[in-house]
C-alpha cells in the first residue's frame, strides 16, 4: 500500500532531502510548513509551529507524521512551550487518525542539557510514547546544510577557531543520505522506539574541526576559549539584538556532549552507515 506522510520542516535541509527520497519510493508526501518548498511530486499545507494544529482535511489519508521543524533561537521559556506545544499537538493529531508518529529529537536532548534545545527536545521526548511513536536522535548530521554548513561556513570566515570547555568532547557525525535511509526504514516499517543515529564511533570537537579543516583546505589555528564566560557573552548581544555566526545556543550544546552506542540501533533497521573515515566533510560555506 501506498504510504502517505505528512513532514513538518519540509522545507528545512533534513525535510527537504527526506521528502525528496520518500517521493523517488513511490510515496507520497505533504509538506507542512511555513512557505511551500515547491518540490516536485510533494503537496504542500501551510503550518506554523504556534497554529493550532494541521486540520483533520489537511491530513486525510496521511499516515505518518515526521515532525522535523524546530523554532531554533535565543534560548527561551517561550521557544521552549511553542516547540512543546506543537510537539503534542501534532502527536495527538497522530494518536486521534491511528497515525504513526517520528519526532526528530537530537542527542543533546537530556533532562539537565545546558542548552535550552537540548532541554526541549528531552521534554518533548517525555511525552511521546516508545511503544508507539519513534524518537529519532541523529547525530551532527553532515550534508550541505543545517548546523554542519552553518559551522562550515563559520570556519571558513574565521581566522582562528575558537574552541570551548575544553574541545575534548564527544561527537558523533551522520551523514545526511545514511539518515534518510534510516528515516525511510522507521516510516515504511512503522518502527516504534529511541533511535540514536550516527557513525558507531565518535569525534572529539577538537578532531571534527580537524577533519573539516582538512577537507576545506585550510590550516586555521584552534583558539581555546572559556565556554561558560563567552555563553553569557553572546547573551548579552542577542539581548541588543545582534546576528552572530555562533549563539550563545549552539555553544552550550557543546557542553554536555555524549556519545551513544548506537550499533543496536543500526541493527536493528539492517543498516551499515558510512564510518569516521568515509563520511564526506567538505560541504558548501552556506545553507542551500
Ligand atoms: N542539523 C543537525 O545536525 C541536526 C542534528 C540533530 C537533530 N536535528 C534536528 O533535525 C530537525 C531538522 O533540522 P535541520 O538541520 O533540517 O534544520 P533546518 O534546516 O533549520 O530545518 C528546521 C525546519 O523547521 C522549520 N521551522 C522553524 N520554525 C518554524 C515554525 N515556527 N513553524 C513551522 N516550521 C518552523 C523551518 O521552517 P522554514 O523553512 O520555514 O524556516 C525549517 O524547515 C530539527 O528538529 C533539528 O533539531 C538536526
Amino acid at each position: 500500500m501506498k504510504r502517505r506522510i505528512a513532514i513538518t520542516g519540509a522545507g528545512g535541509f533534513l525535510g527537504t532531502a527526506l521528502a525528496r527520497r520518500l517521493v523517488a519510493t513511490g510515496a507520497e508526501v505533504l509538506a507542512l510548513s511555513r512557505r511551500d518548498p515547491g518540490l516536485p511530486g510533494v503537496r504542500w499545507q501551510a503550518y506554523d509551529l504556534a497554529d493550532e494544529s494541521p486540520s483533520a482535511a489537511a491530513l486525510e489519508g496521511v499516515d505518518v507524521i515526521v515532525h522535523a521543524a524546530f523554532a531554533m533561537g535565543r534560548g527561551s521559556a517561550a521557544l521552549e512551550q511553542l516547540n512543546l506545544t506543537a510537539a503534542l499537538r501534532l502527536r495527538d493529531a497522530a494518536r486521534a487518525g491511528g497515525r504513526h508518529f517520528v519526532f526528530i529529537s537530537s542527542m543533546s536532548a537530556h533532562a539537565d542539557a545546558a542548552s535550552s534545545y537540548g532541554r526541549a527536545k528531552w521534554r518533548i521526548e517525555a511525552q511521546l510514547d516508545p511503544a508507539h511513536d519513534a524518537v529519532v536522535r541523529p547525530g551532527l548530521i553532515v550534508g550541505p546544510g543545517g548546523l554542519y554548513a552553518r559551522l562550515m561556513g563559520t570556519l571558513r570566515r574565521t581566522p582562528v577557531v575558537p574552541v570551548f570547555f575544553g574541545g575534548t568532547q564527544p561527537i558523533q557525525p551522520i551523514a545526511l543520505d545514511d539518515l534518510v535511509t534510516a528515516l525511510v526504514q522507521i516510516v515504511s516499517r512503522r518502527l516504534s522506539g529511541i533511535f540514536n543515529l550516527a557513525t558507531p564511533g565518535h569525534l572529539t570537537i577538537r578532531e571534527l574541526y580537524g577533519r573539516m579543516l582538512a577537507a576545506a583546505r585550510l590550516r586555521r589555528p584552534l583558539l581555546p576559549l572559556p565556554g561558560g564566560l563567552t555563553a553569557q557573552l553572546l547573551r548579552g548581544c542577542e539581548g541588543l539584538g545582534l546576528q552572530l555566526p555562533v549563539t550563545s545556543e549552539n555553544l552550550l550544546g557543546q557542553k554536555q556532549l555524549r556519545a551513544f552506542d548506537t550499533t543496536p540501533c543500526l541493527a536493528r533497521l539492517g543498516l551499515t552507515v558510512k564510518s569516521l573515515a568515509d563520511v564526506d566533510w567538505d560541504a558548501p560555506v552556506s545553507p542551500p
